[in-house]
């Protein structure tokens, strides 16, 4: 059962159940947020830094593979957390890798284990980025027909065929996601409407260099909402269903999306995979039966990023200066926007709310103020937080912004102010 949303004065345990469920025990013990039973501020040498626990990562991945048919593999987002060592670490765990650069292909190239399989998606992907794939037999994600046109010019050039998938903007939304990146008019994926023809031309297509594998389904991220994630998925069966029947195509390859999204705000609630598991068997016995139409066996992904690493991450930063302006009382931090844009709300928030934040040494201390938080950038823009509640901290006290693991490091603009980068840690 999910915890209530933490009170004004809960503990930063509180916080950290309510935020990351399932996994927040691999965050230690009462007094101070740890891994192995060491508090981070004795394992970290200074702060601001990006501290990844590999055994909240293994729990993530293995809580999600215990709610999966078998049917499904999961195919870890790489853009999520491009991080050298948590890639490698991510290889000893899931069954492939989306890629979203040609950095990213060839980073993956050299983490990815024997039978792994990589994709690469993304509109305008270069020339370098089409040849790459196709030597390296990565699944390119065509994002419109121009894109195939392209795929097959550097198909001839390569001097082999290109495997294509084709990335489906589809004629519904995830409800309730944070980022919708289907439905509608996109730069992202072919029309749904469009796809039947491209199917019928496949063999055209096989003529020219394009071996057409399989499909893309991708419309949307940071769902909080397991209805709209199962209708989601049930509407994207329905589309594979029909386009079966009408062009007897029967996809080798599946990349499905699932938009699973974590808890940020106050308010959210970790989604519960126990409520999921029905729609993924579901979904697990549609891709099954598509396939045993055609007798084959469709090699089916979950391609996702944050669900699987946000929770395994945590920001550093440390009070170097407390004042009272006009009766707000500033934490003034040394870690702010440059490293952590989302935090600040600037990373795609209509409105900025607040993290879940923790005092790193008084874990089980309940919130006794509260307090705004500001980075060291001279911006009203670098916010940590407004009015949060927390103990009392002085300078030199560690706060730990939790569900940092996806889209912050790398997603920020780190070299804004020129200030330090932060240092990024694998433990
Ligand atoms: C094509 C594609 N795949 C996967 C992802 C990962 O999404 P998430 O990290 O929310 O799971 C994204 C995110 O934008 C994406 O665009």
């Amino acid at each position: 059962m999910t915890p209530p949303d933490p009170k004004p004065g809960a503990t930063g345990c509180e916080v950290l159940a309510q935020t990351l469920g399932p996994l927040a025990d691999c965050w230690g013990s009462e007094q101070a947020l740890s891994i192995d039973g060491q508090p981070l501020s004795a394992r970290i040498p200074h702060t601001p830094a990006f501290l990844y626990n590999r055994r909240c990562l293994d729990r993530a991945v293995t809580h999600l593979r215990d709610h999966l048919p078998a049917e499904l593999g999961i195919h870890y987002a790489i853009k999520a957390n491009p991080f050298a060592p948590l890639v490698r670490h991510m290889a000893g765990l899931i069954d492939g890798f989306d890629c979203a650069s040609l950095a990213e292909m060839q980073l993956a190239q050299g983490m990815a284990q024997p039978g792994q399989q990589l994709s690469i998606a993304g509109p305008a992907k270069s020339r370098a980025e089409h040849r790459f794939a196709i030597e390296q037999g990565i699944t390119i994600n065509a994002e419109s027909t121009g894109e195939i046109e392209r795929i097959a010019a550097a198909a001839q050039t390569v001097g082999c065929q290109a495997r294509v998938a084709l990335r489906v903007n589809p004629p519904f939304g995830l409800k309730g996601s944070g980022m919708h990146m289907g439905g509608g008019a996109r730069p992202f994926g072919i029309d749904s409407e469009a796809i039947p023809a491209l199917l019928e031309r496949r063999h055209q297509l096989a003529e020219a260099g394009i071996d057409l594998v399989g499909l893309h389904l991708f419309a949307g991220s940071q769902s909080l909402d397991s209805d709209a994630i199962g209708k989601a998925l049930d509407a994207w069966m329905d589309l594979l269903e029909q386009w079966q029947l009408t062009t007897a195509f029967t996809p080798r390859e599946l990349i499905v999306g699932p938009g699973l999204g974590v808890a940020y705000h106050p308010g959210d609630r970790p989604l519960d995979l126990a409520q999921l598991a029905p729609t993924f068997s579901r979904l697990g016995n549609r891709i099954r039966a598509l396939g045993e139409r055609e007798g084959i066996r469709i090699d089916a992904r979950l391609e996702l990023g944050r669900f699987l690493v946000a929770g395994a991450g945590v920001y550093l930063t440390r009070v170097v200066d407390r004042k009272i302006s006009r009766g707000t009382t500033y934490l003034l931090c040394d870690g702010g926007m440059h490293h952590h844009l989302a935090l600040s709300g600037n990373l795609g928030a209509v409105l900025r709310r607040n993290w879940p934040l923790v005092a790193v040494d008084r874990m089980d201390e309940p919130a006794t103020e509260e307090v705004d938080l500001a980075g060291p950038l001279c911006t009203p823009l670098d916010v940590l937080g407004k009015s949060q509640a927390l103990p009392s901290l002085a300078p030199g006290d560690w706060v730990a912004i939790l569900q940092s693991g996806a889209y912050a490091a790398s997603a920020s603009p780190s070299g804004f102010l020129s200030r330090d980068t932060a240092i990024e840690y694998l433990i």
